[in-house]
């Protein structure tokens, strides 16, 4: 009987040599004689264990990690291939506490299937959303994705289903489905994740969205330097449409749906919402302001459902399992779970889905293990570049929208980015002033000119040229841009900045913060 070892092809794990070692592990197979099948699953997102080898046995799948091309010969010797012991071993991997903990609804498949098999996707549950979708009337579509609670995952937390409701209440003869695939965030990769490694789900949550608005054209507008998740999403467009999944007539139902990939411009302002609808339209991407808002007057001026990928992602199993049962997981008014990317300084970097609650302290420490470099974490930005520095104090603020904005800082997509004390704010407060410069768009003046003056006053303050008087400056200046601009690009810079000041003033050459009576 063959073997079946299961070898990622996730562009992270790529990078680590899963290619290299999936072939090492060929070679070895055929020099031994020995009968194996290797099966180019997607990853569990356990970064510092891939490239992560899995056997499939009797008693489930027995990981070893991470593996590199020189240690496959000791791994046949030890009889890897039979779930045997050795150095690399980690066990059943469903039982790695850093897996086993998570609570993975999106992420479910995620390191257990093959990314192009619509045989594997089925075989645990996709394609169930779409088919419960198909037997319901639209309006009852819409009303599940808003009784799930299901916010909008790519940064404003927006509830999708009252952007649905006003597509759908929108009268035209062409309506679009738009998937804001751009993930430019510093320390974000669960939307490339999705797309190289469930990709059917996007396509399958985009298909729920269309016929519950009454859309027949989509888009994916995916960032420029994930030609993985392209190619990936290329061709899984296409097996979806030969199964008649997407199609002029999806599964006999009368439904008409086609998805089109689009390489996005490689702009971060890009990603913002109706930057991308003029991209698509083959226009240079600025910021359009609004009212007009996309879901009147989108894509060529036309109704438009814009979600994340991981919005889109969500929404198959909520149609399959209900909104009761998506809804029961999370705190306060953020229901459901959100897939947290683990990076920076950190020595376990990973994806771990938890239900919304979860605390920084328990991501950075109890998954994470602290820093990389063995030094005390300093700060940790949460919420991409124009996310807060949150400091130790707010670690234990449960991870929800609200109780984030109300200690100042931001969920975001879910991008968490680990600084040691080696860290220095004031330098980073200036880069994010430098972000915004080079990444404005140019439409607004606190945005374009207020980056610029502002990347000035922070050179002059750590420069120490009359401190109290730069401070000042700064701060009226965040208060312009923060007031004053056209998105949130503008708006949203002076977080970082804000947040570096206010609790790291040291850093920037000012008093210390007054330690807090424990
Ligand atoms: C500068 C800027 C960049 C953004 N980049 C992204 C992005 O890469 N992906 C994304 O989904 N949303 C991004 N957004 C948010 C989008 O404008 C929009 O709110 C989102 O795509 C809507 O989908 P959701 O409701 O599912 O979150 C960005 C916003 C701004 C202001
Ligand atoms: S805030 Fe910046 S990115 Fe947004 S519209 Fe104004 S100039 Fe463009």
């Amino acid at each position: 009987m063959s073997i079946t070892l299961c070898v990622p092809c996730d562009s992270a794990a790529l990078a680590l040599g899963a290619d290299e070692v999936a072939q090492a592990i060929q070679t070895q197979a055929a020099a031994r004689g020995i009968a194996i099948e290797i099966a180019r699953t997607s990853s569990r997102g356990l970064f510092w264990l891939e490239p992560l080898v899995e056997v499939q046995t009797a008693q489930g799948r027995i990981g070893y990690g991470p593996v590199q091309v020189k240690d496959v010969p000791s791994l046949f010797d030890a009889a890897f291939h039979h779930g045997g012991a050795h150095p690399l071993g980690l066990g059943p991997v469903e039982e790695i506490p850093y897996l086993k903990h998570q609570e993975r609804l999106t992420f479910a498949r995620m390191g257990v299937t093959r990314p192009l098999s619509l045989e594997d996707y089925q075989s645990l549950g996709g394609y169930e959303g779409l088919r419960h979708a198909l037997q319901r009337p639209d309006a009852e579509i819409i009303q599940v994705v808003l009784d799930s609670g299901l916010r909008g995952r790519g940064g404003a937390a927006f509830p999708a289903g009252i952007k649905w409701k006003t597509v759908a209440g929108a009268a035209s003869h062409q309506k679009y489905v738009v998937c804001n695939a751009d993930e430019g965030d510093s320390g974000t990769y669960s939307d490339r994740m999705t797309m190289e490694g469930d990709p059917f789900m996007l396509i399958e949550g985009m298909t729920i969205a269309a016929i519950a608005v009454g859309a027949t054209e989509g888009y994916v507008y995916i960032r420029s330097e994930y030609p993985h998740a392209v190619a990936t999403m290329r061709e899984a467009v296409a097996l979806a449409t030969a199964a008649g999944f997407l199609s002029n007539n999806i599964l006999g139902t009368g439904h008409r749906f086609h998805l089109e990939v689009r390489k996005a411009a490689g702009a971060y302002v890009c990603g913002e919402e109706t930057a991308m609808l003029e991209s698509i339209e083959g226009k240079r991407g600025v910021v359009r302001a609004k009212p007009p808002i996309p879901a009147l007057h989108g894509l060529f001026g036309q109704p438009t459902v814009i979600n994340n990928v991981i919005t889109f992602a969500t929404v198959p199993l909520i149609l399959a399992k209900g909104a009761k049962f998506y809804k029961d997981y999370g705190v306060g008014r953020s229901h459901g779970t959100l897939p947290m990317q683990l990076t920076g300084n950190v020595k376990h970097g990973g994806l771990i889905e938890k239900a919304f609650g979860v605390t920084l302290r328990e991501l950075i420490f109890d998954y994470g293990g602290g820093t990389a470099s063995g030094r005390p974490v300093k700060a940790v930005q949460v919420g991409g570049p124009l996310g807060s520095y949150v400091p130790p104090e707010h670690w234990d603020v449960p991870m929800d929208y609200e109780a984030f904005a109300a200690v100042g800082a931001t969920v975001g997509h879910g991008g968490i980015v680990v600084h040691d004390d080696s860290a220095d704010m004031a330098q980073l407060a200036r880069y994010a002033m430098e972000f915004c410069a080079v990444e404005s768009c140019g439409k607004c003046t606190p945005c374009r000119i207020g980056s610029t003056r502002g990347v000035e006053v922070i050179d002059r303050l750590v420069g120490d040229q009359n401190r109290p008087q730069q401070v000042k400056l700064l701060r009226d200046l965040c208060d312009t841009m923060q007031n004053g601009s056209l998105c949130a690009m503008g708006s949203m810079t002076p977080n970082p900045v804000l947040s570096a000041l206010n609790h790291y003033p040291q850093d920037f050459g000012l008093a210390a913060p007054q330690t807090k009576a424990a």
